[in-house]
Formats: C-alpha cells, structure tokens, sequence
C-alpha cells in the first residue's frame, strides 16, 4: 500500500461517528415509499438511481443525513426525510444492507482500462488504486464507512465521479480529508467512463 492510502485511511478509520443500531424489518416498512426509486429490495432498476441493497450501514447513514442536512443536494428526494428521526433513517439503513445486491455488466471495449485503473491506480498521476478502500471486488469496508461499489450502474458512479471532481456541484460530502474530491481531480472523462463502466459488472 502507499503512503497516500495508509494515511487516508487513518484519518478516515478514526473519526467515525458512532450511529444509533438499526432494526432491518422496522426498516423495511419505512422505507415502502423509497422503492418507487431505488427498488423494493434496493435494487433500482434506472441507471440514474442507484441502488441501495447490498450497501454498508454506515455509509448509507451518513448519506441520509447528509441529504436531509442539505449536505449533499438530492432534489428528487426534497422533503422525503426531513420527518424521519436518527432511529428511522438506522432502522432503514439496516433494511438496505441487508438486502443482495444485483450486478450489472462492464462494456468489454472499456474493461482493460477500467480495471487497470480501480486495481493499480495511475503511479504517474499520484492516483491510488480504488481497491485500497473499495476493496478488490468492490464490496468496499462497511465498519469504515467505505462505499459498496460492486454492480452500481455506471450511469450513477460517472455522475458522482464527475461532480466530486466538479467539487462545487451536489456531491462535495467526503468530509474535512476530502478523500474522494482528491482522488476525482485526476481522472480524465475517459477515465472515468472506464471505471465506471469496471464497478458496475464488478462482484
Ligand atoms: C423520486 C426518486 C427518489 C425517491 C422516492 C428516493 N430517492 Fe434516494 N436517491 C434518488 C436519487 C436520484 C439519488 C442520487 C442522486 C445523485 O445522483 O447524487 C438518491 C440517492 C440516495 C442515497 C445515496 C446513495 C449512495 O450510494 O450514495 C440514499 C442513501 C438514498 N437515496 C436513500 C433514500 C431513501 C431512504 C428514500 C426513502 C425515504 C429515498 N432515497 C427515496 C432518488 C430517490
Ligand atoms: C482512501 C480511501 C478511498 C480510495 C482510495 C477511493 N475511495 Fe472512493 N470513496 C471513499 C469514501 C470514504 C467515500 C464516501 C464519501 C462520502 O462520505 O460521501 C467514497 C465514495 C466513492 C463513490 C460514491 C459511491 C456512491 O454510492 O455514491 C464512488 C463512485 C467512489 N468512491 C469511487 C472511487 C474510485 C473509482 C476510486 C479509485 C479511482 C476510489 N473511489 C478510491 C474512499 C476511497
């Protein structure tokens, strides 16, 4: 591992905030009227919504409070958690994660560039390999807080990629070490396509 990823990951492990314990089958009811978008079970069926099964508790808390602190600017869900309480928003996580996630496929013409860039990073460019945090098959570190990418549609990755790289854009929420603000700054379009396309037929 490099020195970028080792000290990343220290200062991400350490400042975690711990999160009320989520109960998955209260969950499943209070999430019903999330489904419309993102699926029943959390497997959203539109690329531009993405899917929830399968991810980690902590990540999709930290998402949620973020989306309804504004933190993270989510129009189509405007509103829908602003009455949901800290036990609501664990109960529902807890229902999300606990669902198996589905996996889509990679475009084979994008593959070898995808995959040399979530595996190994660019040296050149001081770019870390995404596994280091992700993991190598992209089930990412769920008691770190680190993202399941593993079979997410590439339409979302590309759209989170480019606005984290955008940084002003909706998604600037990677916290104070700016991790993923970083890490988007040096990839190309290309790049991202790449990737992207990589994690959604990833497992
Ligand atoms: C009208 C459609 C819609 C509904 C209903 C909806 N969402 Fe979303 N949600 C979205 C979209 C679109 C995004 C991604 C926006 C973006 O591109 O950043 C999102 C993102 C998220 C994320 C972040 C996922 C990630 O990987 O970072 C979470 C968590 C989430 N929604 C939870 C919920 C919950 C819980 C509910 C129900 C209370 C809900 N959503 C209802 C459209 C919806
Ligand atoms: C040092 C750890 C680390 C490395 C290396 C890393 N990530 Fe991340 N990534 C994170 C963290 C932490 C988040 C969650 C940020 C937040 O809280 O919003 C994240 C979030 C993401 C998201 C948003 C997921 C979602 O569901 O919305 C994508 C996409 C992503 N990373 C892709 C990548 C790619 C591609 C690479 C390699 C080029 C990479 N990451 C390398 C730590 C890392």
């Amino acid at each position: 591992m490099n020195k970028l990823i080792v000290s990343l990951l220290l200062t991400l492990g350490i400042t975690g905030v711990a999160h009320a314990a989520g109960d998955a089958t209260a969950g499943q009811a209070k999430a019903a009227v999330c489904g419309a978008c993102h699926g029943p079970d959390g497997n959203s069926p539109a690329p531009n919504f993405p899917k929830l099964a399968g991810q980690g508790e902590r990540y999709l808390t930290k998402q949620m409070q973020d989306i309804k602190s504004g933190k993270r600017t989510v129009l189509e869900m405007t509103g829908l958690l602003t009455n949901l309480s800290d036990q609501d928003l664990a109960d529902i996580a807890a229902y999300f994660a606990s669902q198996k996630g589905s996996v889509g496929a990679a475009d084979p013409k994008l593959v070898a560039r995808g995959e040399k860039l979530f595996r190994g990073g660019d040296l050149d460019k001081g770019l870390p390999a995404c596994t280091g945090c992700h993991s190598p098959n992209g089930a990412g570190n769920a008691a770190a807080g680190f993202p399941h990418l593993g079979g997410q549609h590439a339409a979302y990755i590309a759209k989170q990629l480019t606005e984290f790289r955008k940084e002003e854009a909706g998604r600037a929420n990677d916290g104070d070490a700016m991790t993923m603000r970083t890490i988007a700054r040096k990839l190309s379009d290309e790049d991202i396509a790449a990737v992207s396309s990589y994690i959604q037929g990833l497992h």
